[in-house]
């Protein structure tokens, strides 16, 4: 068999084979090179390497942790750290104002082609910048990474947007700009409007109803259509609208579509001059809370934008910033931090915290390449009073605050200088360049989407002598020891 199009699956069991293959010695070259550039970039600007722990308590990234349970300490567990969040705020508490690693993040979270359940993080902190001058000095960094492995030259200085334009035009807070379409708003025109699904969308505070229009569209299948339509519906979307623009002159006579008829002329009008449409296009429409709308079509932009050749054949990185300090959390029903609790929010933003924290937006910012996060950060909180008033926000009360990071807390009270920082993705950033769907691509002994190793075949089950070392009795004894 073609060795490239072996199952996965069998390419991971026999991973020192396929290691041997051109490609994956080229990614695996790719990589060092990438962590020799990064190194040489931070020593010059005065970073300095320090480890952090791995063996250590929970940190505050909002997915689950990987547990260690201790066997000298009966029914205590280490946590595997999801980032060095906690301790590169320490060393700037200890005066080393440039701390950078790289280093291993653990997340116990549900994996896709570009998470995997232990990954690699360019991780920096500093102490005395704005957060402007950490976006320059890291534009910089990825501008020479560029430059010096792939020999390409990305733009300077890269493009700002802001979270709530970002969701506006891109339905995402990670925009891929290399596809031109955008999302038009149409939530004030759909008010009074007789179709229901639109109308309530529209009225319903939260709700969103929004369209994409397709230029030369219009050629789209009904199969086509109804393809779109399922692939909406894994974002939740529970329909897909849309009108072909066949004739734009005649009126209503020209457009074909499901819904004109529970549309008013006076709206359509509308809905074709916001839009821009011309003969041989197709507008589609989303309509429901704001956040099935941006998942459904900022996701049906990028597909259809890539899948029509629309997309450019270029890099377009950009910063996302002004991000909310909270997003809702409708299982839990209580505000989360969007980044973590130690993110700072912007000038003038502190008084929203308790009284309207969905207007408290934060000095938090993402770099996005190509529609991927490669990295994110802020500037932190230093002030007892503010931070006291996030967990407030949070729902975290003083002593659970104590409880789980006290420590950072006591440390802030030694006199902590402003700081901030970011974490990039080294294996989002390697993949990126060697042009991969996957950063199992440019990982040498990379986890399943199930989070195994196929090569070891860990996890795997222990001895019962083991688990009694380890204070450890299992609940479900189908999952026997070895
Ligand atoms: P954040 O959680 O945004 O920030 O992570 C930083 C970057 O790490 C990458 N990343 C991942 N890559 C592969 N697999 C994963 N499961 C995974 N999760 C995250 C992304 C992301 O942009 N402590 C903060 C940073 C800071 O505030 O300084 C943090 O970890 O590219
Ligand atoms: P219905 O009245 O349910 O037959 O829907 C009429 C048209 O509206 C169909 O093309 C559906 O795909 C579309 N539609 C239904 N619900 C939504 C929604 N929430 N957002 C966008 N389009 C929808």
């Amino acid at each position: 068999m073609d060795e490239e199009n072996l199952s996965e699956a069998i390419r991971l069991e026999y991973r020192y084979l396929d290691l041997r293959r051109p490609s994956m010695q080229q990614n695996m070259r790719l990589r060092h090179r990438v962590s020799m550039a990064v190194r040489i970039f931070l020593d010059q600007t005065g970073f300095i390497d320090v480890e952090t722990p791995i063996l250590t308590k929970s940190t505050p990234e909002g997915a689950r942790d990987y547990l260690v349970p201790s066997r000298v300490h009966d029914g205590h567990f280490f946590a595997l750290p999801q980032s060095p969040q906690l301790f590169k705020q320490l060393l700037m508490v200890s005066g080393f104002d440039r701390y950078s690693q790289i280093t291993r993040c653990f997340r116990d979270e549900d994996l896709r082609a570009d998470r995997q359940p232990e990954f690699t993080q360019i991780d920096i902190e500093t102490s005395f910048l704005s957060e402007n001058e950490i976006m320059v000095l890291m534009e910089n960094m990825i501008r020479h990474l560029f430059r010096s492995t792939i020999n390409i030259d990305l733009p300077n200085p890269f493009p700002r947007m802001t979270f709530a334009e970002a969701m506006h035009k891109y339905g995402s807070d990670k925009p891929d700009l290399r596809v031109p379409l955008t999302l038009t708003e149409l939530t004030d025109l759909m008010q009074e409007v007789p179709f229901q699904v639109f109308r309530d969308a529209a009225q319903k505070p939260g709700g969103r109803v929004a369209a994409l229009r397709i230029p030369q569209g219009g050629d789209l299948s009904r199969k086509e259509i109804d393809d779109y339509t399922q692939f909406v519906a894994i974002y939740g979307a529970k329909g897909l609208a849309y009108i072909k623009i066949n004739d734009r002159n005649k009126g209503p006579e020209g457009l074909q579509s499901p819904i004109l008829k529970f549309l008013p002329e006076s709206v359509i009008r509308a809905i074709l001059e916001r839009t821009q449409a011309q003969n041989g296009d197709i507008v589609f429409f989303g309509a429901d809370k704001a956040k099935i709308v941006n998942d459904a079509l900022g996701a049906l932009r990028v597909k259809i934008g890539h899948e029509r050749g629309l997309a450019e054949k270029t890099w377009k990185p950009l910063w996302v910033v002004d991000f909310p300090m909270f997003e809702w959390d409708e299982e839990e029903k209580r505000w989360k931090a969007l980044h973590h609790p130690f993110t700072s929010p912007i000038e003038g933003h502190e008084n929203f915290l308790t009284t309207d924290p969905e207007k408290a937006l934060s000095r938090a910012y993402d770099m996005v390449l190509n529609g991927v996060e490669i990295g994110g950060g802020s500037v932190r909180i230093h002030r007892q009073e503010i931070q006291a008033k996030v967990f407030q926000a949070l729902g975290i009360t003083e002593s659970e605050a104590q409880g789980k990071f006290g420590f950072l807390l006591n440390a802030l009270q030694y006199g902590a200088p402003p700081h901030g920082g970011i974490a990039f993705g080294l294996d989002r950033i390697v993949a990126m360049m060697t042009g991969t769907d996957s950063i199992r691509d440019v990982i040498a002994f990379p986890k399943t989407q199930r989070a195994q190793c196929m090569l070891t075949q860990a996890p795997n089950s222990v001895t019962e002598k083991q688990l009694r070392e380890l204070h450890i009795r299992l609940r479900n004894s189908s999952a026997s020891t070895s």
